[in-house]
């Protein structure tokens, strides 16, 4: 599909990745709209932070041009929405993406899972009305998990592989397992999601993206940069370190720091589902996309960060479950194959950050750093 011709549905717009893709589309495509139920910045709050970026409020002259609507508690608004729109794409961003905020008691576990597993659902099932539309799908590299892909075995860039079982060879679903409800969550949605494509020959990308970082997109004016969070929740590592050094408390190292995930700038993720627009696949395809550009342990993102503005490193007691010495072995072919070349270098872009994030380190709260919520799984066991 030509990305001019391309009707983009945006869910979950008010989100910091949600915000930027609105941005970085505007002019690319024919039209983007999108809407979003404010739930995150009621999360935040609810812990005691504030996105680091000032944003505009939901509503009133200077708000975003997004829609009101809830995908889980309002649906047939949604529904109304998409048939009067009438996208050829919709990307769904719109859940609870924190796994420490769905491990902190169990009305944010319910409401991770409900938030997440239902407003897909619903989101399924409004589709199958409308097979023709493409829905590009946010997972999580966290579904994959290192005590399957041990011993350096490839994480796989498919929903189905190929296993001797009792003498036979045999094709399974790709096995994922999860350490938090929410990353449970987006196990559950991507076996739904496999599911209804089969059932109703709907047309899905499945983007399994890495941790994502950055402050803003190329072009994006200073009055108009994405949420930005850094707390103990919210903030995912390397946002929360950029932060962090800016402040007299060491970066917080969880355990070993040897956990070693797939990174991606926001640049290359905006790159990613543009180029995902535009590679539909076909009627009753699932298609698995594994969107990261580089691997690093939280060590070596926590040297890159002193090295850079010189500050203190410490090593905290692990609040996650999560083996902390593992082999990372993920397959990461496709963005390249649809051409996205020369990916952003972590190493290169914090710089930026920093400068972006310095004018605003007046607003930054010591107290949300510290991690309140511990799941070290002590009665766990694989
Ligand atoms: N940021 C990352 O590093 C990262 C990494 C892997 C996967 N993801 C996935 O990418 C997606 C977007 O992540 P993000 O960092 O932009 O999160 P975000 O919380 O900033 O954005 C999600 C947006 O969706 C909205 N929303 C949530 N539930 C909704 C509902 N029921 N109806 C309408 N709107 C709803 C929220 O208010 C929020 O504005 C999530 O699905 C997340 O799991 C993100």
């Amino acid at each position: 599909m030509e990305l001019t011709k391309a009707r983009v549905l945006i869910l979950g717009m008010d989100g910091y990745l949600g915000w930027a893709l609105y941005c970085y589309l505007r002019n690319k495509v024919n039209i983007v709209e999108g809407l979003d139920n404010f739930s995150r910045r009621r999360h935040v709050h609810e812990i005691g932070s504030e996105s680091l970026f000032p944003l505009p409020a939901e509503t009133g002259q200077e708000c975003r041009p997004i829609y009101t609507h809830d995908l889980v508690y309002n649906p047939a608004k949604v529904h109304k929405f998409i048939e009067e729109f009438n996208p050829t794409t919709i990307i769904h961003f719109a859940e609870q993406p924190s796994a420490p905020f769905s491990m902190r008691n169990s009305s944010s576990a319910a409401g991770t899972q409900r938030n997440n597993v239902v407003g897909s659902l619903n989101l399924l099932w409004m589709l199958r009305e409308h097979p023709h539309i493409h829905l590009v799908k946010l997972g999580t590299m966290g579904e994959y998990s290192d005590w399957i892909y041990k011993n350096n075995v490839e994480i796989p860039e498919a929903n189905r592989i190929e296993v001797q079982y009792q003498d036979t060879d045999i094709t399974i679903p790709t096995p994922r397992w999860a350490g938090s409800f929410y990353h449970w969550s987006k196990v559950f949605d991507s076996f739904n999601l496999e599911f209804a494509c089969r059932l109703w020959g709907l047309s899905a990308t499945d983007l399994n993206q890495g941790v994502v970082y950055g402050t803003r997109i190329l072009g994006m004016a200073d009055n108009e940069l994405t949420r930005f969070d850094y707390d103990s929740y919210f903030g995912t590592v390397v946002n929360r370190f950029i932060v962090q050094s800016l402040t007299d408390i060491p970066l917080t190292v969880y355990g070993s720091g040897n956990q070693t995930r797939g990174y991606i700038n926001i640049n290359d993720t905006m790159r990613a589902i543009s180029l995902a627009i535009q590679n539909p696949p076909p009627k009753s395809t699932c298609r698995i996309v594994n969107q990261l550009t580089e691997v690093f342990s939280v060590n070596e993102i926590a040297l890159m960060v002193q090295q850079l503005t010189g500050c203190a490193i410490e090593s905290i007691d692990n609040p996650r479950l999560e083996n902390e010495e593992h082999t990372y072995n993920p397959t990461f072919n496709k963005l390249e194959e649809w051409g996205l070349s020369d990916p952003h270098k972590m190493e290169q872009m914090l710089p930026s950050m920093l400068e972006d994030v310095k004018p605003f380190s007046s607003r930054i709260l010591r107290d949300v750093i510290a991690p309140e919520t511990k799941w070290t799984g002590r009665y766990y066991a694989h």
